[in-house]
């Protein structure tokens, strides 16, 4: 068994982040992606709004963070990626633990490359030819983009550039992607809040999405379900991309701040995000759409609103498509580096030839989401629901009842207050694993209904 730490089949030395900003930038790009941009909003309007977002947070607080930092130091403490460091920490009869990793990041990547193609053609068309000038038209275009030749070509290509950049390297590929990705991604969301203020009727969009309170939303089963499988998908955790990540982790960095960085991150950007499609939905009365259930919402209703705007419109759609193709390929590579990681540690396999063999497979495996949308939001349920969430529940059992003392080990070796980890050990015991399997039942029930 060959280890991230030993020299790799062609000789390379082992790898590791440039500084503790690179580690939690990239782990940040990992979890601001496309469910940021496309997932929350969506999710919130359906969820009524106020109480889903305090659902969201609450879960994120309480659920998320706590198993978020038992990935981190469950990658940092083995030194190994997702398919062996459960084996590694617990012994033999975690393995399967590591093979639900590695599905469900392939399986994510899978339809979330077909996303991506999306995006990209949507900024071209932006770009190129202009928005569609009516709803109609609009649904038109996006029947012809999100399935057939097209989806197949976006998807290809989205595989591709993401495997680009996992072959350049943690450093020299991914640390890279997210130090200027990030900030410009952060800079261009602020633009598009400020003008999307500016908007007549923006106060509308902002009621809608963050004003607007209905206690009985907080009981619901379908606002708690949404609540959750958006957490989980947008923080990205339970699946073994931020433990990939982290297994080239310094030995010294501060864990608990970095994993409270990440969600921070994460939760502004998904605000800000809201902050722009709830304003532009409301100011060009496309609220019927935004509540809509499919998966396009974002390609359809997002276009036709800005075309009235003529240039300026086109100018904010590229902005914004842009914004979501940096915020998707920084998640897309986290998701790769999962499967790539793994068969380096396990087999002793180079970078390149891992990344080109996963992109391949994963190539094949991503046709039929890129061939019929139904497909897709049944892929999307099944991985970034059910097997997500079973992964968080993996992690908060490995390392809260499996291996507490390692946990307890790393964080206090590297500095962290030992009442934050007694709290931090005491919520990955009593309180993730008895929520997440109440989210995990709830998706389940979803999935076969
Ligand atoms: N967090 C990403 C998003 O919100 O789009 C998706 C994602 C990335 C999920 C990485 C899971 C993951 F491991």
């Amino acid at each position: 068994m060959a280890a991230l730490h030993h020299r790799d089949e062609r000789g390379h030395p082992p790898e590791h982040w440039g500084s503790s900003l690179g580690f939690v930038l990239a782990a940040a790009g990992s979890a601001v992606g496309l469910g940021n941009l496309w997932g929350f909003a969506y999710r919130a309007s359906q969820g009524g709004g106020a109480a889903f977002v305090v659902l969201y947070l609450l879960i994120v607080l309480v659920v998320c963070l706590p198993v978020l930092v038992a990935e981190m130091v469950l990658g940092r403490s083995t030194g190994h990626a997702p398919l062996l460091a459960p084996i590694t920490a617990g012994g033999r009869r975690w393995a399967p633990l590591g093979w639900l990793y590695m599905a469900a990041a392939i399986g994510i990547l899978s339809y979330y490359a077909v996303l991506m193609g999306w995006t990209g053609r949507t900024l071209l068309h932006a770009l190129l030819d202009g928005l569609p000038a009516d709803m109609a038209a609009a649904e038109a275009y996006f029947a012809e983009i999100s399935s057939g030749g097209d989806a197949v070509l976006g998807h290809l290509i989205s595989l591709g550039l993401t495997g680009l950049v996992v072959a350049a390297g943690i450093r020299g590929g991914i640390e890279r992607l997210s130090r200027w990705g990030m900030p410009l991604l952060v800079l261009m969301l602020l633009g598009l809040v400020l003008w999307a203020a500016s908007l007549p009727g923006a106060h509308e969009g902002y009621r809608t999405f963050l004003l607007r309170w209905d206690a009985a939303k907080l009981t619901d089963a379908g606002t708690i379900r949404n609540a959750f499988t958006q957490a989980f998908f947008s923080i990205g955790t339970g699946i073994g991309a931020i433990l990939a990540y982290a297994a080239y982790l310094d030995r010294r960095s501060a864990i608990p701040s970095e994993a409270v960085a990440v969600v921070g991150m994460d939760t502004a950007v998904g605000l800000m995000a809201g902050c722009v499609t709830f304003p532009v939905v409301a100011s060009f009365g496309l609220s019927d759409v935004v509540s809509g259930s499919t998966v396009g919402t974002l390609f359809i209703s997002l276009p036709t609103g800005l075309a009235s705007l003529g240039f300026n419109g086109r100018l904010v759609a590229a902005v914004f498509f842009s914004l979501a193709y940096i915020a998707a390929i920084t998640s897309s590579v986290s998701l790769l580096e999962v499967p790539t990681s793994s068969l380096m540690d396990r087999l002793g396999w180079s970078r390149d030839r891992t990344v080109w063999v996963m992109v391949a497979l994963i190539g094949v495996l991503g046709l039929p989401s890129a061939l019929d949308v139904a497909v897709l939001e049944r892929m999307d349920a099944l991985f970034g629901g059910v097997l997500l969430i079973s992964g968080g529940l993996g992690m908060a059992l490995l390392l809260g009842w499996g291996v507490p003392a390692r946990f307890r080990a790393d964080l206090e070796g590297s500095g962290s207050r030992r009442w934050l980890v007694r709290g931090l050990l005491w919520a990955l015991r009593w309180v993730s694993p008895p929520a997440i399997a109440i989210g995990l039942a709830v998706s389940v029930a979803d999935l076969v209904r």
